[in-house]
């Protein structure tokens, strides 16, 4: 069984999404031992606490950098034997240090099909509404796993689907969630932990 960390702030259906694929066995040999948010609020950690996963909320304010608050993050890693850490919708930037400790082993989902509207502030809804103004008529998600370049990594699994006419950024974004996210990310889940992912000169293949 491949351990993993799932890292949240917001909502969670991401997460949700693998909750559901490894009770509908789509992803195998995987458990969730634990969901950190950084945020109290995370609806997301309601959804963990309902399907008996353990939680932990780590605030930032509590540690004085970036630096210390990936320290105590690694502990928890390390307390809980993680194998992978899925970045959910994580607001947070991770340490370098941390991002190293565990190269090949932090995926993240992004909501563009990168390199495209990635990187420094593009997160949530802004991610959309540069695609929209770029006018783009294809757009999707991406996994790929974390470097210390922010949505630079390896790329995993990417999904595209067409932009509808006149569509509005929140509309897109449920439909991207929907048609795209919601299926990549358990998608790339299942392959990890089942020794399907090569990475290789930063380029991943899938055997
Ligand atoms: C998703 O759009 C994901 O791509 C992005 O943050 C959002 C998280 O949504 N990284 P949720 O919390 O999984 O509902």
């Amino acid at each position: 069984m491949v351990r993993i960390a799932v890292l949240v702030s917001g909502s969670g259906t991401n997460l949700q999404a693998i909750i559901d694929a490894i009770v509908n066995d789509e992803i195998k040999n995987a458990e969730i031992r634990l969901v950190v948010s950084d945020r109290r609020d995370a609806y997301a950690l309601d959804r963990a606490l309902n399907n008996g996963i353990d939680t932990l909320f780590l605030s930032k304010k509590e540690y004085s950098s970036d630096v210390e608050f990936c320290q105590a993050l690694e502990k928890k890693m390390e307390q809980f034997d993680i194998d992978l850490i899925v970045l959910a919708g994580f607001l947070s930037i991770l340490s370098d240090d941390f991002v190293q400790r565990y190269e090949g082993r932090i995926m993240n989902i992004h909501p563009s099909l990168l390199p495209a509207f990635g990187g420094s502030g593009f997160w949530g809804l802004r991610v959309h509404k540069a695609a929209l103004e770029a006018g783009v008529k294809v757009t999707g998600a991406s996994v790929h796993f974390v470097t210390s370049d922010i949505d630079a990594g390896p790329i995993i699994l990417q999904k595209a689907i067409e932009v509808p006419p006149g569509i509005s950024e929140k509309e897109l974004q449920k439909l991207v969630m929907n048609k795209c996210e919601w299926l990549i990310l358990p998608r790339a889940i299942d392959l990890f932990c089942n020794n399907r992912i090569d990475l290789k000169d930063k380029l991943v293949t899938i055997k």
